[in-house]
């Protein structure tokens, strides 16, 4: 079994991106029909880095979220605990700084980013609230924190179709390019258990940050929380 279970184990979580590895980015295009790409514009927005700012994207995984912030100048160092994530971003994008780390124990030191950021990542934390801890720690104060994450869509008759119908479907879908159909059994499971938009800015705010806000992608699929350090 590739999965990881709801109790997300974080050998487990590190052991199935190992194995979705080398066709993640073409995976991730395939089950969003692209519009992915538009959420990760939206998302270095909501960042609005500066030329030369340094920015930790965390849960990088193959560089994918980190690599629109070096068109703005920014330097964005891409941090995962999951080598095969981290080797296959070495390959695909070379000039992205990769470092491995687990985000409940950040290898840096404290106050050393301007911002942080974390895409699909957060939900997949054995604990999130200690994750959201650990990067304020390496923010420096005034410094901006971006969740990107799959979230509850407002809409409830859409709402209904996409956690029942598209959330069921999505392993039949993944197993077209996935090398591990049962890991997007695992998306589809930890999505519908993820706390909803308020719950995640209450979260957040739980670890420190301040003013934290939200704004819905898609009608709610994907919601982009921002707070500030
Ligand atoms: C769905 S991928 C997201 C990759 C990329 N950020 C993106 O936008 O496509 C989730 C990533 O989170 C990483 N991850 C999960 N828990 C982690 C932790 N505690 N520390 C570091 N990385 C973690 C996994 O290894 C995986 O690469």
């Amino acid at each position: 079994m590739a999965r990881a279970e709801l109790d997300k184990q974080p050998s487990d979580v590190r052991r199935m991106f190992d194995t979705v590895a080398r066709r993640y980015d073409l995976t991730n295009d395939l089950m969003t029909a692209g519009i992915q790409r538009s959420w990760r514009r939206s998302m270095v927005r909501a960042v609005g880095p500066r030329p030369g700012d340094l920015v930790l994207d965390l849960a990088a995984g193959t560089g994918c979220s980190s690599e629109p912030f070096a068109q703005h100048g920014a330097i964005a160092v891409a941090c995962d605990f999951s080598v095969g994530m981290l080797r296959q971003g070495r390959i695909d994008r070379p000039a992205v700084p990769f470092v491995a780390g687990d985000g409940t124990r950040l290898p840096f030191l404290d106050d050393t980013f301007d911002s942080v950021t974390i895409s699909y990542g957060l939900r997949n934390f054995v604990d999130p609230l200690v994750g959201l801890r650990e990067m304020r720690r390496v923010v420096r104060p005034g410094g901006r924190l971006v969740v990107c994450e799959f979230s509850t869509p407002t809409n409830p008759a859409f709402r209904a179709l996409y956690l029942d119908g598209f959330m069921r479907a999505l392993p039949a879908i993944a197993s077209v390019t996935a090398s591990a159909a049962d890991a997007y059994t695992y998306l589809a499971e930890s999505i519908r258990a993820w706390p909803d938009q308020e719950g995640l800015a209450t979260l957040i705010a739980e670890a420190g940050w301040h003013d934290p806000e939200w704004r819905n992608l898609t009608g709610g699929i994907v919601a982009l929380h921002r707070a500030t350090a």
